[in-house]
């Protein structure tokens, strides 16, 4: 797609020529079927993002792990059950820095229709996908980072709905979002963060919301007038349109995690809300007061705040695990590759357990597993990280659990002790919603965080943020057969290693893992 943003030309790649993509709007229990044809010169694999995929791994769509990337002119259809979801989720490419521009909303309604929510049904519904955009081909973004070994460079601005807004110099008049609404009405907004990099702030000028579900599952209701939002996660809250009627900013900016907040302040995206009748005036629009792009205090309120909402019939917490694991995690210097051209004397590596993960080339790790092929992965991911220090080993290796297991996991960053790394990490988990059962800040200690285990209302989730040199407990029934990702949803960490798999065997049957589709796409 030819596109012209910030006073750039560039050519993208998009979904059907549109920024973002289109929406997939499903009921529980609908099958969905996606023909993709890749018409890109590259690679391509598309994850639906939060979908359990029950007994259908090899539509997850995670470049490598559970397919082979589609080949440039080649095609793969990908068809799922939605079962037992509602919400809000989202697809993205899995390969590269492709989801930088091939994202949208996938929403999920209950089986009977809106009448079915647990609030009020709104009067309309808005979805709000927030991005990042590069002035610069994604993928040569992408092929820089790799040169110098380091992150990719800070993008140009931030987007709503594909586009920065009005307030992103120096390219004033850039493209806005705009939303009509009726005065005196509730609108759900459906907020994605498909950023890169960056967790963010999102507000709209006068309205305060009411959050409601967040990773397509429901919360108790909670009041705010900001939406803290990471990587991977999506938040649907409430807007009564209750002001006088007039044009109103919706804007997004950067929170910034990290103890030196200097990089990632990409300036803040806009887009406007025009209440119907009210006077054609954009002058007259507010901007809201947004937080500061450090403002922890705000972020960790709103994070830490939200609790799931308990309906008769939702699953209890497990309570007796089968699988405790820690998981720490980091970033440290190590030396530079042959291939990294440009490296300047190190080359960042990440880790979970002191394990880099590296992708397999010949095979997904989900075939390897199918026909039992020896050699693209071994089963050795610990289950704590070495109690001596020991070198990263950069491997592709798997954690086996059994088909049914509950599997605890403690995820740790590892910058307490001094290491690189010390902003937060939005990790997710694919295949899986998981209970968030405690956070905290510092180093875990089993003793003091037992007694602070939420097992009454904790929020399930798809995507946790672990503080900087912090950590959060999760917990999931692995009930599903296939290879899960567990990965950290800032981009940048991906290529680096901060991520790990999950081997899930067949279960009893009927609950094994049928062939891959016949158009399963092979490696080459
Ligand atoms: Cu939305 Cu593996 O990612």
């Amino acid at each position: 797609m030819n596109i012209s943003q910030l006073c750039t030309d560039s050519v993208i790649y998009t979904a059907n020529q549109q920024l973002p993509g289109p929406t997939i709007e499903a009921n529980e229990g609908d099958t969905v079927v996606v023909h993709v044809v890749n018409d890109s010169p590259y690679p391509l694999s598309v994850h639906w993002h939060g979908i359990f995929q029950l007994l259908s791994g090899w539509a997850d769509g995670a470049h490598m792990i559970t397919d082979c990337p589609i080949q440039p002119s080649a095609n793969f259809t990908y068809q799922f059950n939605v079962t037992g979801q509602e919400g809000t989720l989202w697809w993205h490419a899995h390969s590269s820095l492709l989801r930088a521009t091939i994202y949208g909303a996938l929403i999920l309604k209950p089986r009977n229709g809106t009448a079915a929510y647990p609030f009020q049904p709104p009067y309309g519904e808005i979805p709000i996908i927030l991005g990042e955009w590069w002035n610069k081909n994604v993928n040569d973004v992408e092929t820089d980072a790799h040169l110098t070994g380091l992150g990719p460079a800070v993008s140009d601005a931030l987007t709503i709905n594909g586009m920065p807004g009005d307030q992103t110099p120096p390219c004033q008049g850039a493209g806005v979002y705009e939303v009509e609404v009726a005065s005196n009405e509730t609108y759900l907004l459906r907020i994605i963060n498909a950023a890169v990099n960056v967790e963010l702030f999102f507000k709209v000028a006068g309205h305060a919301f009411t959050v409601v579900a967040i990773d397509a599952s429901y919360t108790d209701p909670y009041a705010t007038d900001v939406i803290v939002i990471a990587p991977g996660q999506t938040v649907d809250a409430l807007m009564a349109t209750s002001a006088p009627p007039g044009w109103y900013y919706m804007a997004a900016n950067v929170f910034d995690s990290k103890t030196v907040p200097i990089r990632f302040n990409t300036g803040t995206a806009t887009a406007i809300v025009k209440y119907e009748g009210a006077p054609n005036d954009t002058v007259a629009a507010s901007m809201p007061a947004m937080p500061s792009h450090t403002d922890v205090v705000t972020a960790g309120t709103f994070y830490w705040s939200l609790t799931c909402l308990v309906r008769p019939g939702d699953p209890p917490v497990p309570t007796a695990v089968n699988h405790s694991m820690l998981v720490e995690f980091g970033m440290e210097q190590g030396p530079c590759a042959p291939d990294q051209t440009r490296c300047q004397g190190f080359a960042l590596v990440a880790s979970m357990n002191r394990y880099s993960f590296q992708f397999p080339r010949n095979a997904s790790l989900l075939k390897a597993m199918y026909d039992a092929l020896p050699g693209v992965y071994s089963e050795d991911f610990p289950s704590s990280p070495p109690p001596v220090p020991v070198t990263t080993t950069k491997a592709t290796s798997v954690k086996k659990v059994m088909y049914g297991d509950v599997v605890e996991v403690v995820l740790q960053s590892r910058a307490y002790t001094g290491a690189l790394g010390t902003e937060n990490h939005p990790i997710h988990l694919h295949g899986f919603n998981f209970f968030v059962l405690a956070e905290g800040l510092g180093r875990f200690d089993p003793i003091m965080a037992e007694g602070a285990y939420n097992l009454v209302n904790p929020l399930v989730r798809n995507t946790v943020v672990v503080p900087g040199g912090g950590w959060a407990v999760i917990r999931f029934t692995a009930n599903n057969p296939g290879m899960w990702f567990m990965h950290c949803h800032l981009d940048a960490h991906l290529p680096l290693g901060l991520a790990m798999v999950f081997e899930v065997p067949d279960g009893p049957a009927p609950n094994q893992l049928p062939p891959p589709p016949v158009d399963y796409p092979i490696c080459y």
